[in-house]
C-alpha cells in the first residue's frame, strides 16, 4: 500500500505537470488570423505602438470597440472617421451602404465569416480574391496603411450601421 507521503509526492508531481502544461498554453494565447484569399496565416503581431484594445484583440479575437460603440454612438464616430480617412468610402460609400464595392451594412455577407469581427478583420487586413486590397500595414508592408487599432475601430462603427434583421452575433462575444 502507498504511504500518505508517497501519495502526497505523487499529487505534488501531478500538480507540477499541470502547471507546466497550463503556462505555455497561457503564454501562447493568441488570435489565429487567416487570409481570406487562401486560408494561410496572416502575419500580424502586436507591436509596441499598438493600443491596449489592439493587443487585447490579437490575444482574444474579440474587438473591444464593438460593444463600446453599440452603447455609445458618439464614440462610434471615431470609426467612421477612419473609414473616410483611408478612403474606404470610395468603393463602399460614405455610410458603407455600397457603391463599386458591396454594402457592408446589409445581411448579405461576401463571406459567411463576416458575421464575426475576426472574419471581417481578416478580409480587411489581408484582402480577398474578389477585389479587396490587403489594408493592414503589416500585411501590405506599407507603414502608411492601416494599423490593427484603426481596423478594429472601423469594424466597431460598421457594426453600428447594420441594417439587416436577425441576430447580431458580433454582440455575443
Ligand atoms: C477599390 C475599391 C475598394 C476599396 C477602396 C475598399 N474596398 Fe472593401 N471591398 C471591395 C470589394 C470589391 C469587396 C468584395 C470582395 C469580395 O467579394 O471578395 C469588398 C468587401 C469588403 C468587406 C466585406 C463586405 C461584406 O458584405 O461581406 C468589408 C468589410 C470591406 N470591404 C471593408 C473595407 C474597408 C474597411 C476599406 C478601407 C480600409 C475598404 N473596404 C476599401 C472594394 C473596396
Amino acid at each position: 500500500m502507498l504511504g500518505s507521503k508517497a501519495v502526497k509526492a505523487t499529487l505534488f508531481a501531478t500538480m507540477l505537470t499541470l502547471i507546466g502544461l497550463a503556462l505555455p498554453l497561457q503564454a501562447s494565447a493568441e488570435c489565429k488570423l487567416v487570409s481570406t484569399k487562401d486560408g494561410s496565416p496572416l502575419p500580424i503581431v502586436a507591436v509596441d505602438t499598438d493600443t491596449p484594445e489592439a493587443k487585447s484583440f490579437l490575444a482574444t479575437c474579440i474587438n473591444p470597440y464593438t460593444k463600446l460603440y453599440a452603447a455609445d454612438p458618439e464614440a462610434a464616430k471615431a470609426g467612421k472617421k477612419k473609414f473616410g480617412y483611408y478612403s474606404c468610402t470610395q468603393c463602399h460609400g460614405a455610410n458603407a451602404g455600397g457603391q463599386v464595392g458591396p454594402s457592408i451594412t446589409d445581411d448579405r455577407w461576401q463571406y459567411a465569416k463576416h458575421v464575426t469581427d475576426k472574419g471581417m478583420f481578416e478580409t480587411i487586413s489581408g484582402g480577398s480574391n474578389g477585389g479587396m486590397f490587403a489594408w493592414h500595414q503589416q500585411v501590405s508592408g506599407n507603414p502608411d496603411l492601416v494599423p490593427t487599432d484603426d481596423i478594429l475601430k472601423i469594424i466597431g462603427w460598421l457594426r453600428t450601421q447594420y441594417q439587416g434583421g436577425g441576430d447580431k452575433p458580433w454582440l455575443n462575444d
